[in-house]
Order: structure tokens, then sequence, then C-alpha cells
């Protein structure tokens, strides 16, 4: 059993694809144990995305996550790593495959609709940057 992190970002959001995609978790064994709605500001969008800081596109990623309210969950399941990030596909939609979320709602490497943690050691991190263990509840 593991668990990631996932956003369905600000893109996301307002395109009305949150039941979209919590569906294709649900439906692939991935069970949220956490979440909630919240609206970064640009100071906490550039916190979380820290190891992205010397990238050029840095400065419009974290304006683009702090420019709409962002659902941020915590799913669980076996390989939920992997399992989250096969169901989202390649970062950039032009390259993922058929069928995944990101190849079916996203417009852009930019606009490219969820994220998902890509390792233990960041979702380790990036869960704790957004919720307490107590916000993490355990599914029977
Ligand atoms: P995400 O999985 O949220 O992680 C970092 C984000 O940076 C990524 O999705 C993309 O939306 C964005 N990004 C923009 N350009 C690039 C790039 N060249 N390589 C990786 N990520 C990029």
């Amino acid at each position: 059993m593991e668990r990631t992190l996932s956003i369905i970002k600000p893109d996301g959001v307002k395109k009305n694809f949150i039941g979209e995609i919590i569906k294709r978790f649900e439906s692939n064994n991935l069970r949220p144990v956490a979440m909630k709605m919240m609206h970064m500001s640009k100071r906490e969008a550039e916190g979380f995305y820290a190891v992205h800081s010397e990238r050029p596109f840095f400065k419009d990623l974290t304006d683009f996550m702090s420019s709409g309210p962002c659902l941020v969950m915590v799913l669980e399941g076996d390989n939920a790593i992997k399992a989250n990030r096969d169901l989202m596909g390649a970062t950039n939609p032009a390259d993922a495959a058929p069928g995944t979320i990101r190849a079916d709602f996203a417009d852009s490497i930019d606009n490219n609709i969820a994220h998902g943690s890509d390792a233990p050691d960041t979702a380790a991190f990036e869960i704790g940057y957004f919720f307490n263990g107590l916000e993490l509840c355990d599914r029977v």
C-alpha cells in the first residue's frame, strides 16, 4: 500500500473535470484518503515546486498554480505513485497515451490538468506540504 499526492490544477477545476478525474482514480483502485480545495498563493506554489526553482518554466508554473483553486488530494493504493502517473499520462499532453487524463483533458504542458508525485521521497514531501497526520483518513 502506498500514498501519493494528486492535484487537479486550476484548469481542471475551471473546466469542471473534478468528478471525471476522481471517477478514474476510484475505478482504478486509488482511494482518496484526504482532500482539500484551495487557492494557493504565489509563495505557496513556489514552495511546493521548489525543486523546479531553477527551471525556465518556474515563473509561469507558479503563476498558473496560484491563478485559481486546485483540488489537492492524497490517494492510497497498491503502487499508488506509478498508478496515478499511468492514469495521468505523460507530462506533455501531446505525448500522453490515448485514454489518459492529460491526453483527454489537457491543453498543453503548462496547462496539463493534474499533478502527481513522481517518487516516494517527493510523495512524502508533497503530502506533508498540504496535510497533517490528522487529516489523513485511513480507509477500511
Ligand atoms: P507537474 O507534474 O505539475 O510538474 C511540474 C510542472 O511544470 C509540469 O507538471 C508541467 O505542467 C510544467 N512544465 C512546464 N514545462 C515543463 C518542462 N519542460 N518539463 C517539465 N515540466 C514542465
